[in-house]
């Protein structure tokens, strides 16, 4: 069915070998960065002034960047509830001042009364608006027990400190931004169609300089900072879930909470020139993505050619038609399924599966229908923080979709997800992301849905270099791919980098997605004629980010696209 396969290297290994001889020679990138001038003890880059704030706050009290990112984690549940959240799940990436690596995963899980074909109708078709809103789109939250498991292992702070703050904006209010009186404005709808009879959460009228109480959600915040992990996943606030999804017709039950945990994986580590990449591994498919993608592109000459142009453009949408190829038939939750992990970020592989594209002519993701080009909806958040020590953290969390499932569990103030959509609902039917799947990823109770989430940190000399991630569903990984070829290869300081324009390409929809203005129309003529068909879109990716430039400073990159502010000491 389609012309692309991604099992050409599991069949025949000395075939690649002879391949990549191919290719050799690589252009190295040289560095020349802006020096910010001001932050050497540490830096929040997250997508919230009011949360910037606390886990600054938090850096100066003498906490580190593990205790700054819980606090900034719950802040975020309180000021951003479009992607902050309790009721969603996440991962985080660590490297230590000296080195220590570690990757936390607290991703959502499918209920344990979830079924495989749960989102299909009587004849076999998916529903797709069942996995996207309302009760039944909610897999079982990992953000707090992530907090808890990060906390205990890293924190220096106390845990009531690092959520002391969080619960401070919920019961002291916090000032709205004017992006934010809008959205809350258009969201009416929605809550009030999947919250029925529910009085609280988003007021209709909004204005600006509006503060915002939240006093149900405070209540929870005390619970978790008084009981921690139990303060959420038994007592009062899983009574108030179960409620919940008995009046909704939910799956999640107390049993589900009880028994979710979230999990310390392995890192998964490549390297890009002279650059160690420190990434997430499956239930991410994020980390191997980018990998691949960095290894696809190492041997072209892409600082030469320049931003942006013909050849760079061509050479990386080819690198990310293959892969995301890859993504739709490999990648599922490791728990569940063999991801064949070491094949697949083996550098060699990579290199064998850009030898069939051709210069002239767009290679064809051929043959089917093309699925939906995915929305705007940059609702899932990042943050990148570094403290005093050096000690970094990369984390992204989300709900899903903006306000995910739009269901707030009432008594407790908090939204849940809609992850569940992030599963493989049906083979060949693209997620809200446009995204296909298939066995790997389909939906069995317990099981985690695949996620392009991509928090990532690189090292340079054995020491770090950046901490990168992004929210924009299936753009993720290509937004934090180009943000580290924009460093390495285009010479651009942090900021630079993530102001950006970026473009996308996931195997299907066959379109590469740009952002408005992003492209040269010389550059987009050129390409067209080999057959690249191209799509505008306002906006991909919220690139949070921090370079550590060569004279030892921090250098902020917070989202021009949003209101991410960064904030450092
Ligand atoms: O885990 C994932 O891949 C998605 N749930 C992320 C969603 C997202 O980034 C939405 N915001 N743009």
């Amino acid at each position: 069915m389609h012309s692309i396969t991604a099992t050409g290297f599991i069949k025949g290994k000395v075939v690649l070998i002879v391949l990549s001889v191919l290719f050799s020679g690589c252009l190295r990138g040289s560095l020349s960065k802006n020096n910010s001038g001001e932050y050497k003890k540490g830096m929040v880059v997250s997508a919230h002034p009011s949360s910037s704030k606390v886990g600054l706050d938090i850096l100066k009290k003498g906490g580190n960047a593990v205790d700054a990112a819980v606090a900034v984690q719950f802040a975020l549940a309180v000021v951003y509830p479009g992607a902050g959240n309790l009721g969603g799940g996440g991962f985080m990436v660590y490297r230590s001042a000296s080195g220590e690596l570690a990757t936390l995963d607290f991703r959502e899980k499918a209920p344990g009364k979830a079924s495989r074909d749960m989102y299909l109708d009587s004849s076999g078709n998916a529903v797709t608006e069942m996995s996207l809103f309302g009760h039944l789109a909610a897999g079982v939250p990992g953000s707090v027990d992530g907090m808890v498991k990060a906390h205990e292992k890293f924190g220096k702070l106390s845990w009531a400190e690092v959520v002391q703050p969080a619960l401070d904006l919920a019961r002291k209010g916090f000032p709205i931004t004017d992006s934010q009186v809008e959205e809350f404005t258009e969201l009416q709808e929605n809550i009030k169609k999947y919250n029925p009879g529910k009085s609280y959460f988003i007021k209709e009228k909004w204005a600006k300089g509006d503060s915002w109480i939240q006093e149900d959600l405070a209540k929870t915040l005390e619970l978790i900072r008084d009981k921690g992990r139990d303060g959420f996943y038994a007592g009062e606030v899983a009574d108030h879930i179960e409620a919940e999804m008995i009046s909704g017709g939910g799956l999640i039950s107390k049993e589900d909470l009880k028994n979710y945990q979230s999990q310390w994986r392995e890192p998964l580590i490549g390297n890009y020139k002279d650059y160690k990449v420190i990434t997430m591994p499956p239930t991410s498919s994020g980390g191997i993505a980018l990998l691949q993608l960095l290894n696809s592109v190492e041997e072209f000459p892409l600082s030469k050619w320049g931003h942006n142009s013909d050849s760079t453009v061509q050479v990386v949408v080819e690198a990310e038609r293959r892969v995301y190829a890859d993504r739709a038939s490999h990648l599922g939750d490791p728990d569940f399924y063999k991801v064949p992990q070491k094949y697949l970020v083996n550098p060699i592989y990579s290199k064998y599966r850009m030898k069939d594209f051709n210069w002239e002519k767009a290679t064809l993701s051929t043959d089917i229908k093309a699925g939906e080009v995915p929305k705007e909806n940059e609702e899932t958040t990042h943050f990148s923080i570094v403290d005093r020590e050096g000690n970094a953290v990369s984390v992204t969390t989300t709900l899903n979709g903006g306000y995910g499932s739009m269901v707030f569990v009432k008594g407790a103030g908090f939204l849940l997800n809609n992850e569940m959509d992030d599963f493989s609902v049906k083979p060949g039917t693209p997620n809200m992301y446009g995204l296909l799947g298939g066995e790997a990823n389909s939906i069995v109770p317990g099981k985690r849905m695949l996620s392009s989430m991509t928090p990532t940190i690189l090292e340079k000399g054995g020491e770090l270099f950046m901490v990168v991630g992004t929210p924009g569903g299936s753009t993720i990984i290509t937004s934090v791919f180009q943000t580290i070829l924009n460093v390495i290869e285009f010479d651009m300081g942090m900021q630079a980098a993530v102001n950006a324009k970026k473009f996308h390409h996931q195997w299907y929809p066959d379109v590469v997605t740009v952002e408005q203005g992003g492209l040269d129309t010389l550059v987009r003529n050129k390409l067209e004629k080999k057959g690249y068909i191209f799509k505008e879109r306002k906006a991909i990716g919220r690139v949070d980010a921090i370079l550590k430039t060569q004279w030892g400073y921090y250098e902020g990159g917070a989202d021009p696209r949003g209101d991410d502010t960064k904030m450092g000491w």
